[in-house]
């Protein structure tokens, strides 16, 4: 049996898990409503209130030991120190050095990791003023306007996910525009309104090997080429981000016009490097480094804070208590802000590909499960689409609601109804509406006896549905950053507890394979049989669209 399976936490919170058998979260919170208070963790002016899952003291108690048992503070310490936990590929783990303040030590292994870093944003910085303000120039002396950045994957969920978070602080002469699609549909868009004189291209690649990201950054410089008459228009026009200089050379990008990071910092978590250029363009370099600021703050929050007062930790905790003993394999992220409506499909890379796995760091089954699917969107949209699954369908799905405090620049009646939908689901989902209370409604409102007894099992809802509600006081930088940063340190405990490898993604691999060699198979032009060694399906597939083409 898995070692995590045979703790003693573990086999505890098993028993435990059935003293909730005839709980229900109305009843926790008639016990003892003072929980509404006290089951919430506040850092870096964020807010996370968990009160409103199935949940008691002595159930965060036993949530505590686990992570005691499963070592969390030595894994904590070892991520810090830049120790290599990221095994299978064997390197260390430090995108948390990226937010660190300029003169803040920063070595391992003998390397002045601060040095480096601080050396590639004063390049960023330099860069990012002078296409802000219009001394970068395209080659026929016209300042920029447009800014594609040409990237997928985490080259791409980060940068777009702030960019939109941020929208209120972009440069007003510059449009942003993002490529990740290689199906050629987002890139001819793209090139079918630019200006190939104001346009810059961002190619945004850890690996620079990444088959979407060199197909579209290929027709991007052809299209650049067509336009110019000539190649010395690519330096004024395209940049790269990446950690393979050769790989950028050989693409045709002058090192001079690259902006490297480090294998220690994987994709999923590499927004705060130099794939964060399209954000500092954006916004700025001083908002820029707020964002970093909002990180590191709540990374210090993190490694300092008892584990019972740690807003990441907590955030994992309940997560793993939903996933492992209540049997939540789904977990809705709902933000009620539409400039946060791009965060579910960032925390689906972050979570998923760094938990998606069945394999412990020790090679062995994990015995557990792991990572719940990640999924929604913008809140109100979802209540108007999937939330009726959530409030009366067979599974549990714990939603996390994400609500932000201050208007901002937005009407203020806008924005408190949309904050009032926030707390209207949350408290739907727990308090559910009783067969008698439908009844009375449906009484008050003069229906007939027969058809309210015909309606009352459709309109009753069992409520007893877990959920969080993470609040922030503003939407700035450096919330942002806080924010992104407890959802990271959510993924690695998570990871760290389960006893995975939250930083490779072996998983990725296969489907790869098969791309390149089908891809060659589908040639319309290629004469030689298939190989004969797919499934059949494949066959058939690839034959249709041979056949397709060949018409
Ligand atoms: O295929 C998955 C992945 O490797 C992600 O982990 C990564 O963020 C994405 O592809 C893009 O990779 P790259 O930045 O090297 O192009």
């Amino acid at each position: 049996m898995p070692i995590l399976l045979q703790s003693a936490a573990w086999t505890a919170l098993s028993a435990h898990r059935n003293a909730f058998a005839g709980l229900s979260l109305n009843s926790l919170f008639a016990e003892d409503p003072a929980r509404a208070r006290r089951l919430q963790a506040e850092a870096c002016g964020l807010v996370f209130h968990y009160a409103r899952n199935l949940v008691r003291d002595d159930t965060l108690a036993l949530l505590l030991r686990l992570a005691l048992e499963a070592g969390l503070p030595s894994r904590i310490a070892a991520m810090f120190a830049g120790e290599r936990i990221n095994t299978t590929e064997d390197r260390a783990v430090l995108h948390v050095a990226l937010r660190r303040p300029a003169g803040m030590p920063s070595t391992t292994e003998g390397v002045d990791l601060g040095a480096e870093v601080e050396a590639v944003r004063a390049r960023m910085r330099r860069f990012s003023t002078e296409v802000r303000d219009g001394q970068w120039l395209g080659y026929s002396g016209r300042r920029i306007t447009d800014i594609v950045n040409i990237g997928i994957g985490g080259s791409d969920l980060g940068p777009t996910m702030v960019c939109e978070a941020l929208k209120d602080l972009a440069h007003p002469a510059l449009r942003l525009h993002f490529v990740s699609n290689v199906d050629g549909v987002q890139i001819g868009d793209v090139l079918r309104s630019a200006d190939p004189e104001t346009t810059l291209f961002i190619v945004a690649s850890k690996t620079f090997t990444t088959q979407e990201t060199l197909t579209n950054a290929r027709s991007a410089r052809a299209w650049l080429v067509a336009h110019a008459g000539n190649e010395a228009a690519v330096a004024r026009h395209f940049v790269a981000v990446s950690t393979n200089a050769a790989a950028v050379r050989a693409f045709g990008i002058d090192p001079g016009n690259m902006f490297g990071f480090w294998d220690w910092v994987g994709g999923r978590f590499s927004l705060w490097s130099a794939i964060g250029l399209p954000i500092m363009l954006q916004i700025g370099a001083v908002h820029f480094d707020a964002l970093l600021a909002g990180a590191h703050a709540m990374d210090e929050h993190f490694r300092s804070t008892p584990l019972e007062r740690n807003l990441p930790v907590l955030m994992a905790l309940i997560a793993i208590w939903n996933i492992d003993f209540l049997g939540a394999h789904s977990q809705l992220i709902a933000p009620y802000h539409q400039r946060l409506h791009r965060l579910p499909a960032y925390l689906q890379q972050l979570e998923m590909e760094s938990n998606g796995k069945s394999v412990g760091a020790d090679g062995q089954p994990v015995g557990c499960h792991t990572s719940p699917v990640i999924w929604g969107e913008q809140g109100i949209n979802g209540q108007h689409a999937y939330f009726q699954l959530l409030h009366q369908g067979t599974q549990p799905v714990p939603v996390d609601f994400i609500g932000v405090l201050e208007a901002g620049a937005e009407d203020e009646l806008h924005h408190r109804i949309a904050f009032a939908n926030l707390l209207a689901q949350a408290e739907a989902l727990m308090r559910g509406r009783s067969a008698e209370q439908a009844e009375a409604e449906m009484r008050a409102a003069g229906l007939a006896e027969t058809r309210i007894q015909a309606l009352v099992p459709h309109r009753t809802f069992a409520g007893n549905r877990p959920s969080n509600v993470i609040l922030l006081e503003r939407l700035t930088p450096f919330s942002l950053g806080a924010l992104i940063a407890a959802y990271e340190h959510r993924t690695f405990v998570q990871g760290a507890i389960w006893g995975i490898n939250s930083f490779d993604q072996w998983g990725v691999e296969l489907g790869k394979q098969l791309a390149a060699r089908v891809l060659d198979e589908l040639d319309p032009a290629r004469t030689a049989a298939l190989p004969g060694d797919h499934d059949a399906s494949t066959e058939a597939l690839v034959a249709r669209y041979r056949n397709r083409y060949r018409r």
